[in-house]
């Protein structure tokens, strides 16, 4: 990656979760089961490991139990959008501290489906936030990601709105639980992602498929970035959000010709690079940062504090009541019309939800700031088609 690899503050962890009963929701995705991993390694007093994907929390529940000397978990299968069962496990278990890696992460499946991404990324959110503030948590670290910077896609803005809403409230006084956010880029390896998938097309003969020529990303490994992550979230005194150091942007076309070199191949003559074309939300570059944030060096060289402009909770909050209550009632495009106008940056990319933007711009030479929905679904009628091949993806 060009880079020197992150190293960790072992011994302020270790301090921090010896007598901790942590929670952590996604337990069995990529960025979930490594938290786990090194929280299971420092020896928190117990690791509460929440999904509501079955089979990989069986299979990681037997990795645990293979690796550690009676490592202090437990297992629990639920979804973290129904709130009763959430509300039982903050009463069985009281967690002091709450990592929430659950999340719905594929951009053109979210572009198709906006409604889940809004139940799982903003609704989840919220319901363990508010269950946190409820039972006392101590620290609550929200798992951001670089695609909620002037975000581009559904995905991107319904983590964005998540951001928004863990900040109103570290910003509320009068509530005793830190909210810390930890924002980063793609981590090389994790579920669906594009080391994974390009291994498959090299082993099967090719062709290695790259969306464009010129799109970049930024990468950390996988125990790189859960070591921030944890780093973050205990120095966090709350309302920060932390933004790690990933080093320059890579060539994805340089990552696949690399990958085909070192399986002992040589790139278009062994094996075909093929350009395919942006997904739907897909950008060209990811950023870390928007204008607004400036950022703030801590002691750790590889985590930066952004500084950030105030969100009011009792007006984030109603907006987000309000869209979480009708994402079974609104068609798609009108949820994601409802969601533009709550985060203004959200401009949709290489989609068929662009066309809102365009009725965007209409309303606000009238001088008006909300959206017409009704306008944009007329509009969006002709795209339908197009909404239904992002399923195809
Ligand atoms: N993978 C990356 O490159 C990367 C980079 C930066 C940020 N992130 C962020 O980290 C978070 C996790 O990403 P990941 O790569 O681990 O994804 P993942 O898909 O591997 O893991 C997500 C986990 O959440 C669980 N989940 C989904 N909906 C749930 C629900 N309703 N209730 C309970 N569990 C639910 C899934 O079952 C899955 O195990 C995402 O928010 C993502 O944006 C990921």
């Amino acid at each position: 990656m060009g880079r020197d690899a992150i190293s960790l503050d072992k011994d302020k962890i270790k301090e921090g979760v010896k007598s901790a009963v942590v929670l952590v929701t996604g337990a069995a995705g990529s960025i979930g089961s490594e938290i786990v991993r090194q929280l299971i390694s420092f020896k928190a007093k117990q690791v509460i490991l929440l999904d509501q994907a079955e089979s990989p929390l069986y299979d990681l529940q037997n990795e645990i139990i293979a690796a550690n000397n009676n490592p202090s978990f437990e297992v629990v299968i639920a979804s973290v959008t129904n709130k009763k069962k959430i509300r039982r496990v903050f009463e069985k278990y009281h967690p002091n501290i709450v990592f929430n890696a659950a999340a719905y992460k594929h951009v053109p499946l979210m572009e198709a489906f906006p409604g889940e991404a809004l139940r799982v990324n903003i609704g989840g959110t919220k319901i363990l936030a508010d269950l946190s503030v409820e039972f006392g948590v101590e620290k609550f670290v929200f798992i951001s990601t670089d695609k909620a910077v002037n975000p581009s896609n559904v995905m991107g803005a319904s983590k964005r709105l998540s951001e928004m809403y863990i900040q109103s409230l570290a910003q509320n006084n009068g509530i005793s639980t830190k909210f810390i956010t930890t924002r980063f880029g793609n981590v090389l390896g994790s579920n669906g992602s594009v080391v994974p998938l390009f291994k498959k097309q090299i082993e099967a003969g090719g062709p290695v498929t790259v969306t464009h020529k010129e799109i970049e990303r930024f990468f950390m490994t996988i125990p790189e970035a859960c070591q921030l992550v944890l780093e973050a979230g205990f120095m966090g005194k709350g309302g920060e959000i932390f933004i790690f150091d990933m080093g320059d942007p890579i060539k994805i076309i340089n990552l696949a010709e690399k990958m085909i070199s070192l399986s002992g191949l040589v790139p278009n003559k062994d094996i075909e690079i093929k350009v395919t074309g942006l997904r739907p939300g897909e950008k060209l570059y990811e950023e870390l940062m928007n204008g607004k944030e400036e950022l703030q060096p801590t002691y750790n060289d590889k985590i930066m504090i952004g500084k950030f402009e105030e969100h009011n909770y009792l007006k984030i909050n109603w907006a987000i009541i309000k869209l979480l209550n009708l994402v079974d009632e609104l068609e798609d495009s009108e949820l994601v019309a409802q969601l533009k106008a709550i985060v203004p940056e959200f401009v949709s990319k290489n989609s068929a939800h662009a066309v809102l933007d365009e009725v965007k711009e209409r309303k606000d030479i009238n001088g008006s700031r909300l959206y017409n929905t009704r306008k944009a679904i007329l509009a969006m009628n002709g795209k339908r088609k197009k909404i239904a091949s992002f399923l195809t993806i």
